[in-house]
């Protein structure tokens, strides 16, 4: 997807760019995250687009041309920013495994592939967080290598869409999950969401534990993983059964 064949090299380093920095106050600072934080093998770092502003006002938006409602995004901020976080305000100039998103609900679906690639292929992650009624047209154009959507809804900003893309690519990047845990499973891993899953006790308020899961026997367990994944799935996402072309 990204660049095909490139691994990354040691640490992923993100940079998020919003006007509203205290939004992500610790939202970084827990579980794997701040894990992988702790082990060095990402960096995080949030910057006010008000600290790249020139003007004694710091403006950071402006009333959109040819009228209507609300206010953009100028572009000035978010080319200082970029170009002092990649050496150049030009997308076609950016060292290799740099990626610049845009979060706005005009990009593409974020799905668990592309969180993979990020996790395997970006060295350097830039979130542009939008606002408002939008970002200038020229951030586009000239700084943005992927605009992303978390979903068909839209958002009072792209904050909230930059920890959904941070949480689901840091959790992949190899080490961060820790040994205990795996992603091969996750939901969408194999085109299937997840099997549903049990802990104890064995009987919970006349609710018992599908008696399958604690016989021991490993290639029953696997089949009924996999049946009940296929029943999920047809029950809440049909479109992921259902393949490119329509068919099964
Ligand atoms: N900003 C506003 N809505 C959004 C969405 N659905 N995804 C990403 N960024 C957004």
């Amino acid at each position: 997807m990204l660049q095909a064949g490139r691994l990354r090299s040691s640490q992923m380093k993100i940079d998020v760019l919003t006007i509203f920095p205290e939004f992500f106050g610790q939202v970084f600072d827990f579980g794997i995250i701040r894990r992988a934080k702790a082990a060095q093998i990402v960096e995080i770092n949030v910057h006010d687009l008000r600290d790249f502003t020139t003007d004694k006002h710091r403006m950071v938006d402006d009333r959109p041309f040819g009228g209507g409602d609300g206010m953009v995004l100028k572009p000035e901020p978010i080319f200082e920013a970029v170009e002092k976080l990649t050496g150049t305000p030009d997308r076609g100039n950016y060292p290799a495994g740099t990626r610049v998103v845009l979060l706005s609900p005009q990009g593409k679906p974020f799905e668990q592939k592309a969180a993979k690639a990020y996790a395997e292929e970006t060295d350097h992650l830039i979130l542009i967080c939008g606002r408002y009624e939008g970002v200038d047209e020229r951030v586009n154009e000239r700084l943005v290598t992927d605009e992303i959507s978390i979903g068909d809804y839209v958002l009072s900003g792209g904050e909230p869409a930059a920890v959904v893309l941070v949480d689901a690519i840091v959790r992949l990047l190899p080490e961060a999950l820790g040994s205990e845990t795996s992603a091969d499973n996750d939901s969408f891993s194999d085109g299937l969401l997840d099997c549903p899953h049990y802990t104890r006790p064995a009987e919970f308020r006349g609710m018992n534990v599908p008696e399958v899961l604690l016989n021991g026997n490993h290639a029953e367990i696997e089949k009924w993983r996999r049946d009940k994944a296929l029943e999920k799935t047809r029950l809440n996402r049909m479109d992921l059964l259902e393949g490119e072309n329509g068919e099964m």
